[in-house]
């Protein structure tokens, strides 16, 4: 969906566009046809071409099919933008790639998704810088499948019940789970543990709202005004998300100017922490009574439908959907050109 909002939405006058889908085993396709395929939900076989990127050499795509095999099938790609969520897509490998084929892409390098995308590592990147955050403590999933009753000690020493488990490296809140007594523990860990082989267990925030801020830019980044979600389930997982659609997004969050303005400060303290690049969704919890801020985590790839949090904040701060899209493509060059004037040997 954020694909097909980006397609619709970028300046072809400006911009020759080239579709590339991924498949759920890793393939990339090209679609010929981009407009059409991302029409249509079935998108049949002969509208996809199986490529790859030539990263040794000049950021073609070449055929992958046998009787066509390394045929160019289209020219040198300027610029990529990932709109991908997860793994392989925000977490630092394709962006890895796209590094070895020498070209600019939107938003953070190789580290700064990479660290995003690492709940564990990104905590300690903002313990390090002393932002505020909850109590936490990361279990391995072999630890825990060896050593259950240590590691409830260990939970039940340091946190009351609820607490929140989640896997360290996933997003759009698979696998994440309310612990609201220790009869559920278990579950919960051994359903976080399947999703990844760190799990986070964290306290469950006081009575707060969910507050969001877009933040933009490469060494001078700026931050958005600030959106709050209300959740329509008892948190903010999966199925409210994309599924229920119950959830609204409130846009200025309600909470008062100082604690939006320290909100802002620290979405870009937390931007540069990770050494984010480009954009980056920063997400907070602030108490509901005390306006107590609580970091929870930054999403260097954020959705990017116009109804996502991310463009709808831009657009409320007075940056359109076209024009942010303009303005990444924009920030994905500056970011590739500073980079080249990097030397690399003696
Ligand atoms: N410590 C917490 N206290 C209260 N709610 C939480 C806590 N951690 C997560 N949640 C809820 O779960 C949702 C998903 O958790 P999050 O850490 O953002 O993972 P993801 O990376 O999957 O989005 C949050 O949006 C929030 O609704
Ligand atoms: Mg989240």
């Amino acid at each position: 969906m954020s694909a097909k909002s980006v397609l619709r939405a970028v300046d072809k006058n400006k911009y020759d566009v080239t579709m590339i889908g991924i498949s759920k085993e890793g393939r990339w396709l090209l679609a010929k046809d981009s407009a059409k395929a991302l029409q249509s939900t079935e998108v049949t076989g002969t509208d996809l071409a199986p490529v790859m990127l030539n990263y040794s050499a000049d950021r073609t795509l070449m055929a992958l099919d046998s009787d066509s095999f390394g045929e160019i099938l289209e020219g040198s790609i300027d610029v990529f933008f990932p709109i991908l969520h997860g793994p392989f897509g925000e977490d630092g490998t394709i962006q890895g790639l796209l590094e070895l084929a020498g070209s600019a892409y939107v938003g953070s390098g190789v580290v700064g998704s990479a660290v995003g995308m690492d709940k564990e590592v990104m905590k300690r990147v903002f313990r390090g810088e002393g932002l505020p955050q909850l109590d936490y403590l990361v279990v391995s999933r072999r630890r825990w499948r060896a050593e259950a009753p240590a590691v409830r000690a260990e939970i039940e020493a340091k946190f009351t019940y609820p607490v929140f488990v989640k896997p360290a490296s996933l997003g759009s809140s698979v696998g994440v789970c309310k612990i609201h007594s220790a009869d559920e523990l278990a579950a919960g860990m051994n359903e976080a543990a399947s999703f990844d082989t760190k799990v986070v267990v964290e306290a469950a925030a006081p009575a707060s709202r969910e507050v969001e801020c877009a933040v933009l830019g490469n060494d001078f980044p700026k931050a958005s005004i600030l959106g709050e979600i209300v959740p329509g389930n008892e948190f903010y997982d999966y199925n409210d998300k994309y599924i229920d659609d119950n959830s609204q997004l409130i846009i200025p969050a309600r909470v008062s100017e100082a604690t939006s303005d320290r909100v802002r400060q620290i979405a870009l303290d937390a931007f540069t922490a990770v050494g984010a690049a480009g954009m980056a969704r920063v997400d907070f919890f602030v108490g509901k009574d005390d306006e107590k801020i609580y970091l929870n985590e930054i999403n260097t790839i954020p959705g990017f439908t116009p109804i996502s949090m991310y463009p709808k904040l831009w657009d409320a701060t007075g940056i359109g959907y076209s024009e942010l899209i303009d303005k990444l493509i924009e920030l994905a060059l500056e970011r590739h050109r500073d980079r080249q004037q990097t030397r690399t040997a003696l």
